[in-house]
């Protein structure tokens, strides 16, 4: 299997993975061959891409951190959540006063929202306790292998986040409580966007100096209103509040460090002391890692050894150096089922797929070569265990890389 753009589906191309709308329902089931018709609905929905069968590893299925039946489930429920603030976002002129005004505006009474929110967040609550279930019970090691449409991308965005600080958080062995917090503020860390204009969101281009100041005011805007809901305590808001801060304090809004560690820390000497929480730095090399392996309307997503080096390359001055050396370790450069090249060695310029994954070596997957330099077929598909073939060197095929040529 392999992704292909909107643009580039033809008819009969068959559907590799299921394809879900905005409320978990499927919408194309696996297997099915797309017509014309097909591929324009997908269009209107919003899906920028969808993953194919490429008729030569379709045997081997990508494991996912969590089912699609739960990521579309928490998914619909932070839709909800936003549906609710962004309707007093509405009623309150979107903050166009700068974010002091807009703060002031919201007083100190609880946010107006449909029964003070709570059924809302008890259903997010259930859904953050079902999400540290299904990841810290895993043993698989996996990526973010999901079809998303532009039209969610807050709520997958957020979905995601949530996923990979969770995992993050649970190899580092934070408490349940505390889990559970991380999970919540991911899961809400981007609601002051509701409070930025949509076409400053999606901008393609360039921000001017004006749009990038309304821009940086949604970690504030999403404290305030996370500590006006109904919520267990203030942390899920300073994840919200402190998730675009760096490390040597160039970050924003309130320019704080940190100190590069997990180290044992207590959050409550943190706040106010100009100090990152662990819990914010882990939402901020998620959110990061996130972003960028999303379809954006200005760019399109980065292919996840890519995206892994990038995340890489930005600890120490923005990201906290422990948990991005924690990241790598697990999450996949070379997920199962990815296409990859291979350089160097025996099998030099051939390309197959990866089919197992290993724990203490992440970066040396297990690879079935299916074809060859000249992109012929190998006779017989021969399996590599990169971890004895040090001297080969991996690339992923990126989006519309058709394995064949
Ligand atoms: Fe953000
Ligand atoms: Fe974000």
């Amino acid at each position: 299997m392999f992704d292909k753009s909107i643009d580039r589906l033809e008819p009969g191309d068959v559907l590799a993975r299921t394809v879900f709308d905005a409320t978990g329902r499927p919408l194309l089931k696996a297997g099915t061959a797309l017509t014309a018709s097909y591929i324009e609905r997908l269009r209107r929905r919003g899906y920028a891409a969808v993953t194919v069968e490429d008729g030569l590893a379709d045997d081997v299925v990508p494991e996912t951190l969590i089912s699609e039946q739960l990521r579309h489930t928490v998914a619909g429920h932070v839709g909800i959540i936003f549906g609710q603030v962004g309707e007093v976002a509405r009623q309150r002129g979107r903050g166009q006063g700068g974010v002091d005004a807009a703060v002031q505006d919201l007083g100190e009474q609880p946010l107006p929202l449909v029964d003070g929110g709570r059924s809302a967040l008890e259903r997010l609550y259930a859904d953050v306790q079902a999400l540290i279930n299904e990841i810290v019970e895993s043993d698989t090691v996996a990526g973010l292998e999901s079809l998303k449409s532009h039209n969610e991308y807050t709520f997958q965005h957020s979905v995601d986040v949530a996923v990979i600080g969770t995992l993050l958080g649970s190899r580092m062995g934070l408490s349940g409580g505390r889990l559970r917090e991380l999970a919540l503020g991911c899961l809400l860390h981007d609601i002051g966007k509701l409070y930025i204009e949509e076409a400053i969101l999606d901008k393609p281009g360039k921000l001017t100096a004006e749009e990038y100041e309304a821009v940086k005011a949604h970690p504030r805007m999403g404290f305030e209103l996370i500590r006006r809901m109904p919520v267990v305590s203030l942390l899920p808001a300073h994840v919200a509040y402190q998730h675009h801060e760096h490390q040597r304090g160039s970050g924003y809004p309130q320019g704080l460090v940190g100190d590069n560690r997990i180290g044992p820390r207590l959050h409550e000497e943190r706040i106010g002391a100009g100090k990152l929480l662990l819990i914010a730095e882990i939402g901020a090399v998620s959110d990061v890692h996130s972003a960028i392996t999303s379809d954006r309307p200005y760019r399109p997503a980065m292919a996840p050894d890519v995206a892994v080096d990038v995340v890489e390359g930005m600890a120490g001055k923005h990201l906290n150096r422990e948990v991005v050396e924690l990241f790598s370790r697990i999450v996949p450069r070379y997920p199962i089922g990815r296409w990859v090249e291979l350089a160097g060695g025996e099998f030099d310029g051939a390309r197959g797929v990866v089919t197992e994954l290993h724990v203490l070596r992440m970066d040396r997957p297990t690879v079935r070569v299916l074809l060859d330099a000249a992109g012929q077929r190998l006779a017989s598909p021969a399996e590599l265990d990169l971890r004895d073939a040090e001297q080969v060197t991996l690339r992923s095929l990126a989006m519309d890389e058709q394995p064949t040529r």
